[in-house]
């Protein structure tokens, strides 16, 4: 069975590689030209890379004409909140160009294949207290741009699933975490500021936004196990929850990395990584999936946070 991972090279996309060679699935993934290639490091000889330009419908349709994959797991994407803002239009073009680009060319060719799209609890967006934990069914209120794109990405394919009979599943991942973590997310964030301070390589003043959001952290090896059963039990045209059920406030999280260190360190807020706006609380209900797949996350928080804090020690 051949599978088409984009977004190979990033967090998740990494992650989800691993987990599907231990399937013995023959891996396939997109890579551009210049994308850096750490995360995969360690499979490299494993997988297959195609040089591949999401936003361009010939690259994408080329690779999907030559390949024909079993599996698509479409993750790649601009994945930050924060960017979205700095880049608008960028993150709309991008994020559903690329979508649009691997449905044409898999409707266009025919092919027998099942797709999943990685969206994002941050569809949900501003959430009333009584609505949470969140079900698939609450309103979508989004927040920002990138919650936008990831909206227009599920009606995106809810509508090929409708029209053109396409296999997809949409999955909302609420935060997950884990080693490999770019530091632009919160918890890899501090992490590597804590590793940094232990080196000596910057002042010991860890570097804050808002402290008081709540989110619901998954590990992200329980989200991409979550991913490959979307695919094998899930509905198509369905989008399901990924989420832990249980939701802490980022304080906490940080409490928890520091606890883990010996260093001395203060903690400042830094005004340049407050956003325009910030969903309060995000806590999912992911009792759909569950009772289509018997899905639970089985990694504690505990341990992915060491893992993610032992991650960035070992990052020269
Ligand atoms: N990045 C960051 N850096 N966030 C911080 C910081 C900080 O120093 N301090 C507090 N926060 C708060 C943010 O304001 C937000 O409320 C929360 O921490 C989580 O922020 P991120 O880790 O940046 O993640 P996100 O929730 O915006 O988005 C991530 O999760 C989504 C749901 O799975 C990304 O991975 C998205 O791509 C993903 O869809």
């Amino acid at each position: 069975m051949k599978a088409l991972v984009t977004g190979i090279t990033g967090f998740a996309g990494s992650h989800l590689a691993e987990y599907l060679l231990r399937q013995n699935v023959e891996v396939y993934g997109t890579v551009r030209s210049g994308s850096r290639l750490d995360n995969i490091r360690g499979i490299r000889q494993d997988i297959r890379l195609a040089e591949c330009e999401l936003r361009d419908p010939v690259s994408v349709d080329r690779l999907v004409k030559a390949l024909r994959p079993d599996l698509i797991f479409h993750l790649g994407a601009q994945s930050s909140v924060p960017a979205s803002w700095s880049a608008p239009l960028e993150t709309i073009q991008n994020n559903i160009a690329g979508q649009i680009n691997l449905m044409e060319a898999v409707r266009r060719h025919g092919l027998d294949c099942k797709m999943q799209i990685a969206c994002s609890s941050e569809a949900y967006g501003a959430i009333w207290p009584h609505e949470a934990p969140i079900k698939e069914t609450n309103p979508l209120r989004p927040l920002s741009p990138y919650a936008v794109s990831k909206v227009t990405q599920e009606f995106l394919g809810g509508q090929y699933f409708r029209s053109c009979g396409l296999h997809i599943v949409a999955t909302r991942a609420f935060n997950h975490i884990g080693p490999r973590q770019s530091e632009k997310f919160v918890a890899s964030s501090f992490a590597r500021q804590i590793a940094r301070i232990e080196k000596g390589d910057m002042p010991p003043v860890l570097r804050v936004g808002n402290l008081d959001a709540k989110r619901d952290f998954t590990d992200v090896r329980d989200v991409v196990r979550a991913y490959w059963l979307a695919l094998e039990y899930g509905e198509p045209g369905e989008i399901y929850n990924i989420a832990s059920g249980t939701c802490r406030p980022i304080r906490e999280i940080l409490q928890l990395l520091l606890a883990s260190s010996r260093a001395v360190i203060q903690v400042e807020q830094d005004p340049g990584l407050l956003r325009p706006a910030d969903a309060e609380t995000l806590v999912g209900d992911s009792s759909k999936f569950y009772r289509r797949t018997g899905w639970k996350p089985e990694i504690p928080l505990t341990q992915s946070l060491k893992d993610l804090l032992d991650f960035w020690r070992a990052q020269p």
